[in-house]
């Protein structure tokens, strides 16, 4: 648990007020995702919009990257390296004062196909994407880190609220995980990530990714992707690493954390791990996802 006093900071009067959660049928979420609503399920879906669906921390802006590098890499090279992620792939619910929400940011994408970021649940996501029959890449963390990495993004990001305890915004990491995963079961269009495995063998799961979009690499451009979408790689870069995005305090935390598996070991005390293994074993019996925990 972090003090309210250990995060002040001098940048803190440049920052926003940090956000209330509130209960949004059924789905703690902040005003930053549900005051520009009525556009965002109003939002005209392409079909050949390609979405990145996650859970927040599960390796989002890292696939995201990896898409935009797959489809305009070859033709602007210099994109990934002065274009901020943010811009390349819009986060479609997140809405700001004094800037373009991500609605507008996607309608006015000149590229094709677009990459859209979205975290929201699998009931709310606008229907224009099924109807369109929309590819969607679904990326899932393992529990504990994703709660690890979680608490500490929201303690250096001001669009959340403070964490005193472990806080979730965009409800409940279970039902995200498992709406997402009994949705693939019958949509084809879904391609169903897990990040311990992206961690393990990129190759292997870029490969994954290429076959479901239907592209394909040279030996060449392979290697060199694997090592674009490193985490060293993308630490450095600060168009993946959101050093240039005002509502984030890097004094307290760097976006590009550790990039672990099994972070959580770190910060679960022995209790806590208990209590969380109970917990888990509740919630995850009636559903064939099994993500790697134990790691
Ligand atoms: P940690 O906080 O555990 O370091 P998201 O983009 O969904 O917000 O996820 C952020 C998490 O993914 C952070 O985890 C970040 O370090 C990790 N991440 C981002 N790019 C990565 C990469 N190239 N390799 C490994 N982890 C990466």
């Amino acid at each position: 648990v972090v003090e309210k006093s250990d995060i002040r900071n001098e940048f803190e009067m440049e920052l926003p007020p940090r956000p209330e959660l509130f209960d949004f049928h059924g789905v703690s979420l902040t005003h930053y995702i549900t005051d520009n609503w009525e556009n965002l399920q109003n939002f005209q879906a392409r079909p050949d919009d390609i979405v990145i669906a996650t859970y927040p921390k599960a390796g989002t802006t890292w696939v995201s990257h990896m898409l935009d590098l797959l489809y305009f890499g070859k033709s602007s090279p210099e994109r990934g390296s002065t274009m901020p992620i943010s811009e390349r792939v819009p986060f479609l619910e997140f809405t700001a004062p004094g800037q373009p929400s991500g609605v507008e940011a996607a309608d006015k994408m000149p590229l094709s196909p677009r990459l859209i970021k979205t975290h929201l649940p699998v009931q709310f996501l606008p229907k224009t994407f099924w109807e369109q029959n929309c590819r969607i890449i679904y990326v899932a963390r393992n529990a504990k880190d994703s709660v690890v990495s979680f608490f500490h993004f929201a303690r250096m990001n001001m669009a959340h609220p403070e964490p005193g305890d472990w806080p979730m915004v965009f409800g409940s990491w279970y039902d995200h995980v498992k709406g997402w995963w009994e949705k693939k079961q019958t949509n084809p269009k879904i391609l169903y990530l897990m990040y311990e495995d992206l961690a393990e063998d990129m190759g292997l799961e870029l490969d994954r990714v290429c076959s479901f979009l239907g592209l394909s690499l040279t030996e060449e451009e392979r290697c060199k992707m694997i090592e674009g979408v490193g985490f060293d790689a993308m630490k450095k870069n600060s168009m993946t690493n959101y050093s240039t995005v005002k509502v984030m305090d890097f004094k307290i935390s760097p976006f590009m954390r550790k990039g672990k598996v099994g972070d959580w070991k770190n910060h679960f005390t022995v209790s806590q791990n208990e209590q969380f293994d109970k917990e888990y074993q509740k919630k995850m019996t009636h559903t064939t996802l099994h993500l790697r925990t134990e790691i």
